[in-house]
């Protein structure tokens, strides 16, 4: 599938965009090791989740829906999962990898997990590695890759492990298999990154303590079952919130979007671009904050944007580029080296694209430094990448000539319903299939 974008366009009126994949994952996790039935509402039915459900119901568990987007789990306890009887296919979803490889390391029966060529390429040795500390037994493909084969073992202990970095799911990965292992588990953040885990366990009453930058629970507790109502993703939002500020007129309202503080890094950068944002009707729903958010179009000036805020805006930069490429002087990106083993190489990706659309830029190991211009039209390649996608979609809004971008399927894997949706809100987007 392709998308085709006429030039120009402005933004305007107010909808909800897709539940939370961070926090969909999660969800599906905790609430299929629980006691007890659990309700999820606003659960994200895109590719990525929707592997995460098919996971655990090959692991026993047994799940209703999703009907628009609710979703009924009848917890089986921390020891109930079943040996799988077939390879657990993760799709796209890296998150699902991590963290399943997390919960599976410490049951009694072996698993087996793959995925896509994307995620194939992806790197493990960050998860197999501490979970090997722990006493699992995990086998990758050349280069720690993927599939992973996770062989049944004796029991797993608790380490306390210091990221090398700042991964929430790396970090997930370990408390998943923490609630599995004899004594305590913690980690230590180099930097602060998404909490949604920590959160959710607490919500299933389970106990985890944060001291200052070190996170850590006990084992061999046990998550009662409860409701979850899941936002908006921030990260799906933030395509709108980049189209709004960039296309000239606009004035767009998001609703019941997640607003972590932990996932905020797209609004903190594009305020101190000058962008006009303002969250409204702050509230807490099941210990995450949401808000609405209004976004008025306003003129850009490029940054030096502040490395701490790269773990919290580290999914946005695709889209946050676009706005570097419209805004007036030099932005510059450092300390995201993580950004090139994402679902493609990123900063790779997005130079490609931008070079395409007449933008000047210099990618370098860690970031890329960006020239605001004018936008042409091009052909883009999105190396399977559906933030690559929706991010040069938006860039339509500001270009001069149309752009086709090509490989666009895997859109469907974290915003299923993007095209009509941004059509709705006024880009000028099409669909087509695409040439094999
Ligand atoms: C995620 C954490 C981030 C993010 C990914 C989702 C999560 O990855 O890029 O899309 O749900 O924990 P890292 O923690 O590896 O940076």
């Amino acid at each position: 599938m392709e998308f085709k974008l006429f030039p120009g366009g402005t933004i305007s009126g107010e909808v909800r965009v897709p539940g939370d994949k961070s926090i969909s994952h999660r969800a599906v996790m905790l609430s299929s090791i629980a006691e007890g039935e659990s309700c999820i509402r606003g659960f994200l039915e895109g590719e990525d989740a929707l592997a995460t459900l098919a996971a655990l119901r090959a692991l026993g568990v047994e799940i209703a829906g999703p009907d628009r987007g609710e979703l009924r789990v009848v917890g089986v306890g921390l020891a109930g999962l079943r040996a799988p009887s077939t390879e657990l296919d993760m799709g796209n979803s890296g998150t699902s990898m991590r963290l399943l490889s997390g919960l599976l390391a410490g049951q009694p029966f072996a698993s087996r997990l793959t995925g896509d060529a994307s995620l194939c390429r992806r790197p493990m040795a960050r998860v197999m590695q501490p979970l090997a500390q722990m006493g699992a037994h995990i086998t990758a493909a050349e280069g720690d890759r993927p599939p992973l084969q996770i062989d049944a073992g004796g029991g797993l202990r608790g380490i306390h492990y210091p990221m090398p970095i700042a991964s929430a799911q790396v970090k997930s990965c370990l408390l998943l298999a923490g609630l599995y292992a004899e004594g305590c588990t913690s980690v230590t953040e180099p930097a602060p990154t998404r909490d949604h885990t920590e959160r959710m366990l607490r919500g299933f009453g389970y106990e985890v303590t944060r001291d200052n930058d070190v996170i850590q629970l006990r084992g061999g507790g046990r998550l009662t079952a409860t409701d979850i109502d899941i936002p908006a993703d921030i990260s799906s939002a933030a395509f709108f919130i980049v189209a709004a500020t960039i296309a000239p007129g606009s004035e767009l309202l998001l609703t019941h979007v997640g607003v972590n503080p932990t996932r905020i890094g797209i609004i903190s950068i594009l305020t101190l671009m000058g962008a006009d944002i303002t969250l409204i009707n702050e509230r807490d729903v099941g210990g995450e904050p949401v808000a609405d958010i209004l976004v008025r179009h306003a003129p850009l000036r490029g940054i030096a944007i502040p490395e701490d805020q790269v773990p919290l805006a580290i999914d946005e930069f695709p889209v946050l580029f676009i706005a570097a490429a419209c805004a007036e002087g030099r932005t510059t990106l450092s300390g995201a080296e993580e950004l090139r083993v994402k679902e493609s190489d990123r900063i790779a990706s997005m130079a490609e694209g931008l070079s395409t659309l007449g933008i000047r830029n210099e990618p370098r190991p860690d970031g890329i430094v960006i020239e605001g211009g004018a936008l042409d039209g091009g052909v883009i390649h999105t190396h399977h990448d559906h933030r690559i996608a929706m991010a040069f979609a938006v860039a339509a809004l500001r270009a001069e000539r149309e752009i086709y971008v090509t490989d666009c399927d895997t859109v469907a894997t974290s915003f299923p319903g993007f095209d009509a949706m941004a059509r709705g809100l006024g880009l000028q987007i099409s669909t087509q299939a695409g040439q094999a």
